[in-house]
């Protein structure tokens, strides 16, 4: 399973990187916002930081307005992913890109039906936002259960399954029991996954008793 961090804070992603845990990164226009920087100027400095791919989202809503939009962010880096949105001007957009050898990263998936679309368009990745349909009171998850097993009915759908909208570490967990390929969370739920109380208190009472002995191994 490929983990992506879902920010376009540098630091960040320098932070995660340096944990060697670290495959892509997905950003959003949200998320752009947030960071207070240029937007271009962003997304080449992620990808200096990550090889993997990185997910830049186009922010037109037409087809000829999005490929130029889309040709542009790839032109930035080899490892760009093209975010478009699950419309019928995105997946046009998708196709287009995908046809000409652009990774495409297809957004705001909220059902299978729309997941068969994606992976018909030469999606390379297909987010569908689990947190989001948590919010709303419906089972995020069962919608990555739905996909995961559509896809495998079809060996030809090359689409990978990018869980979005994480909330907590369950939610990558489960993820993994279902097979999905990559999940892209905050950095705050990545870093969550290391930590378990039990393994603070063990390792406490490992060095305590270690004290004990007056040895060192150097
Ligand atoms: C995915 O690529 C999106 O940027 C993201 O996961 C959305 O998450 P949110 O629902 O927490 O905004």
């Amino acid at each position: 399973m490929k983990f992506f961090v879902d920010t376009a804070d540098t630091a960040e992603i320098r932070d995660l990187a340096a944990t060697g845990l670290l495959d892509g990164v997905t950003t959003n226009p949200s998320l752009i916002a947030k960071s207070g920087k240029k937007f271009l100027d962003v997304v080449a400095e992620i990808c200096t930081i990550v090889a993997g791919p990185v997910s830049a989202e186009v922010t037109a809503n037409d087809f000829d307005t999005m490929l130029k939009e889309g040709r542009k962010l790839a032109g930035i880096a080899k490892n760009v992913a093209v975010k478009v949105p699950l419309t019928v001007d995105g997946l046009k957009t998708c196709k287009a890109l995908s046809d000409a050898g652009t990774m495409v990263n297809v957004t705001l998936c909220f059902s299978p039906a729309q997941a068969i679309l994606a992976a018909k368009a030469g999606a390379t990745f297909v987010s569908p936002f689990v947190g989001r349909l948590d919010d709303i009171g419906t089972d995020g998850m069962k919608l990555i259960e739905d996909i995961v097993t559509i896809y495998r009915q079809y060996p030809a759908f090359r689409t990978e399954v990018l869980v979005a909208s994480v909330r907590g570490p369950m939610h990558i967990v489960e993820s993994a029991k279902l097979g999905a390929h990559v999940v892209t969370a905050p950095a705050s739920v990545l870093k969550q996954l290391f930590a378990h109380p039990l393994t603070d208190k063990g390792l406490a009472q490992f060095n305590a008793d270690w004290k004990k002995t007056g040895q060192s191994v150097l």
